[in-house]
């Protein structure tokens, strides 16, 4: 499995399973499969409730708690020094697990919050529940307050990224500061339906032999970011990971480049109200 190394020397595989909006037996068979698959990555959040069902497929799967890289996230309403120290406790004990691999602030709140929050995962992270730190849904100006108070450089940026999203700026700055771009809703999301029928992607599928899908998490590979497709079905779990043996050349990478439209689907971080 392709890994990459964080600004801590932390490797995350390059390639991982979402789970948002994964309930209860789905969340738990999507996971064990695809552990059984090959995938070592698993991103979850304690807003989705299914760190118990994650939990349960980790365990289940037999594989090494050593070999798999487990995400979870701070969720908004636990924003906060002490909060957020309880908040990730509560996760691994739902998880049953002593340490995450990555936790997230999953949205950022006023500055403020963010930067008592951030010190609460510095904590963790010296403490040793988390081997690293870092950030979601965070634009240039939230990186930049951040940057001023922190002790650790966040390791990721989690962010919605796609064919029709393409945040090379936001991956500029980042990667210039030694953050990880690491890419939610790879495949559009509830907007899957777009990516299955764009006409350049169809072309280049065809040329390859592969599936849009897989030329959409194939483009962001080779953009050295981090992507987390979800799917519950075994099928599309396998097709998702199968992206390691073909390569996209210069042409199919222009033409790929030529489909960013700063098209969001999730909302704006700047005015993200519960
Ligand atoms: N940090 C954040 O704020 C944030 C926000 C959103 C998501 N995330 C994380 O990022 C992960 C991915 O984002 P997402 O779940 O929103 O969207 P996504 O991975 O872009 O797309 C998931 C959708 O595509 C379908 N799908 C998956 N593989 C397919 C394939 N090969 N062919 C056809 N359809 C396919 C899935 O349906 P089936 O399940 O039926 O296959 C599902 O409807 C999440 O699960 C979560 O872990 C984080």
């Amino acid at each position: 499995m392709k890994k990459v190394t964080l600004n801590n020397g932390v490797e995350m595989p390059a390639l991982g399973l979402g789970t948002f909006r994964s309930k209860d037996e789905n969340a738990y068979n999507a996971v064990l499969h695809a552990i059984k698959s090959g995938y070592r990555l698993i991103d979850t959040a304690a807003i989705y409730g299914n760190e118990e069902e994650v939990g349960r497929a980790i365990r289940d799967s037999g594989v090494k708690r050593e070999d798999l890289f487990i995400t979870t996230k701070l969720w908004w309403a636990d924003h906060g020094y002490l909060s957020a120290k309880k908040a990730l406790k509560k996760s691994l004990k739902r998880l049953g697990l002593d340490y995450v691999d990555l936790y997230l602030i999953h949205w950022p709140k006023d500055y403020s919050d963010n930067k008592d929050s951030y010190q609460a995962m510095e904590d963790l992270y010296f403490e040793g529940y988390t081997r690293a730190i870092g950030v979601s849904n965070f634009s240039f100006h939230h990186l930049e307050h951040l940057l001023e108070d922190a002790e650790i450089v966040p390791q990721v940026n989690q962010v919605e990224t796609h064919l029709y999203l393409q945040n090379y700026k936001l991956q500029e700055f980042c990667m210039k500061r030694g953050i990880y771009l690491e890419a939610y809703a790879p495949l559009m999301s509830n907007e899957i339906k777009t990516l299955l029928q764009d006409e350049t992607v169809s072309k280049i599928a065809k040329k390859h032999g592969k599936t849009n899908p897989q030329i959409a998490l194939r483009f962001l590979n080779q953009r050295e970011i981090v992507a987390i497709p979800k799917s519950e079905n075994a099928q599309r779990i396998e097709e998702n990971f199968a992206i390691f043996d073909f390569e996209l050349d210069d042409e199919d990478m222009k033409e790929l480049f030529s489909l960013n439209k700063a098209k969001k689907t999730f909302p704006d971080p700047d005015n993200f109200l519960i």
